[in-house]
């Protein structure tokens, strides 16, 4: 590959260095650009750009790969835990036991919130949306932990990151109890991270609670497959609200406002409601023709992704885990088997190949969620626990970047040139 590329504007010819990573494609570094021929590039969506270089997560969309610093993802839902994967992501390098030990100690002593939080959840309606409870809440924290809001203090910093991390279990599952009726139940540091979870969701004061572990390892294997994604709308919207130097409670208010849209994180929950609608498998032609349909704005949810053209890895562990939890829970959900017809009547459908549209990560996280006794609207709020470290991780990847700077990109301006105002009276 060249090491540079040259632009030809018509009023001189520029070069551009292209710069490589360890791994995937080159970039072209552009940022002289419009100061040498006063011209942008042109990319909504960021369909071409680079917005950053990171070493947390790589993704080879065409293979079907997911790496998060290096390790397979396939690998490290099988043989890692949650903890441990928030630990590399954070720090690099896989921990050595005492290393995993001090920081699942130190991310336990960060689970229980502010007392007065709780009052926080009594202004919402009962059946307020718990993605909508999630916007607020966490964004509100900032107003209960100034001590870890000093963005250029690197401790403050890792204390914030610790206390997200943490507390993401705690606010979820409250905002599950409140949308129930039921009481929150505090945290019981004895248990592990995702045990933790569980038990403040489902369990409940007048009763002991069993953590099943076949749910436990399941739970914590979905957090894993969640837990980063590259620079994916959420992550980008982090990335940028953190760029002009708001906290980090603020900012990762901000990504969970962007996962809720059902072209992202809010996909889990609009699948799910999707293979309701569908049903049984007789009826899948007539929603595939649908999808099909340019006039139709039906889409298969939890198919297709702007980087995978090839099998979401983590798709594929999700549906074995379908099976794991329904042996372990004794269930089964007919839903299991329209999702099997369905993805298998899609991948060999012209449209489908053509555009190389797979099932991702939220084709069967929904059935596994409610299989273990999620309601829907708790999907996404799942997910954006599990995310939580790696916008988290990205967030410290950029603000301890020593060039780092505010986001502020440019447009196409087609609105009306300079005009003079008219007064009302002659309009
Ligand atoms: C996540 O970015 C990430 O990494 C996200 C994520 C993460 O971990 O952070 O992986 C999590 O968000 C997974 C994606 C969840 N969303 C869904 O499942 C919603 C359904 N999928 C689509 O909305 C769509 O596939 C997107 C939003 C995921 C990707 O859209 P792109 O990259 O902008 O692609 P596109 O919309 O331009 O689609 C390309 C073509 C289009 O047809 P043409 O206009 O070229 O004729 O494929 C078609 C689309 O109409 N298409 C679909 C489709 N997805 C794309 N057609 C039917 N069903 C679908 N699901």
């Amino acid at each position: 590959m060249a090491n540079q590329v040259k632009v030809n504007t018509g009023n001189g010819e520029f070069e551009y260095p292209v710069l490589s990573g360890s791994v995937g494609p080159d970039v072209i570094d552009i940022r002289k650009l419009y100061g040498q021929t006063g011209m942008f590039t042109y990319d909504p969506g960021f369909t071409s750009t680079a917005s950053c270089e990171s070493a947390l997560t790589y993704i080879d969309g065409d293979e079907g790969v997911l790496l998060h610093r290096g390790y397979p993802i396939g690998q490290l839902a099988e043989q890692s835990s949650f903890m441990e994967v928030s630990y590399l992501l954070l720090n690099g390098e896989l921990p050595n036991k005492s290393e995993l030990d001090n920081f699942t100690r130190t991310i336990s002593r960060h689970t229980m919130v502010h007392e007065q939080l709780t009052s926080f959840y009594k202004g919402f309606r009962r059946d307020a949306h718990p993605m909508a409870i999630m916007c607020g809440v966490v964004g509100a924290l900032s107003a209960f932990y100034h001590d870890s809001t000093d963005i250029s203090d690197p401790v403050q910093r890792r204390i914030a990151s610790h206390r997200l991390i943490a507390k993401m279990p705690t606010i979820a599952a409250m905002a599950y109890k409140y949308s129930v009726g039921q009481p929150f139940i505090y945290p019981d540091n004895k248990l592990s991270y995702t045990g933790n979870f569980l038990k403040m969701t489902f369990g409940v004061p007048a009763e002991e609670y069993e953590v099943i572990p076949a749910v436990e390892s399941a739970m914590d294997k979905i957090f894993i497959l969640h837990a980063d994604h590259e620079q994916n709308a959420s992550t980008s919207t982090v990335r940028l609200a953190g760029s002009s130097g708001a906290n980090p409670f603020a900012c990762i208010a901000a990504g969970i406002a962007c996962l809720w849209g059902p072209a992202h994180g809010g996909a889990n929950e609009a699948a799910l409601n999707m293979l309701k609608e569908i049903g049984t498998p007789d009826k899948i032609q007539h929603y595939i023709e649908r999808a099909k349909d340019k006039n139709d704005p039906f889409r298969l949810m939890g198919f297709g992704h702007r980087v995978y053209k090839n099998y979401d890895p983590r798709a594929t562990v999700m549906q074995q885990t379908v099976r794991e939890v329904f042996d372990a829970l004794k269930v089964n959900d007919p839903l299991f088997e329209t999702a099997l017809r369905l993805e298998e009547i899609a991948l060999n459908d012209p449209y489908f190949i053509e555009k190389k549209l797979f099932p991702n990560v939220d084709f069967y996280s929904g059935i596994i969620l409610s299989a273990i006794g999620f309601p829907t609207d708790m999907f996404t709020v799942l997910f954006a626990l599990a995310r939580t470290v790696g916008w988290v991780a990205q967030w410290n990847e950029m603000i301890s970047d020593p060039g780092q700077k505010i986001g502020r990109p440019r447009q196409l301006y087609t609105g009306p040139t300079q005009r003079d105002y008219v007064g009302i009276d002659k309009r």
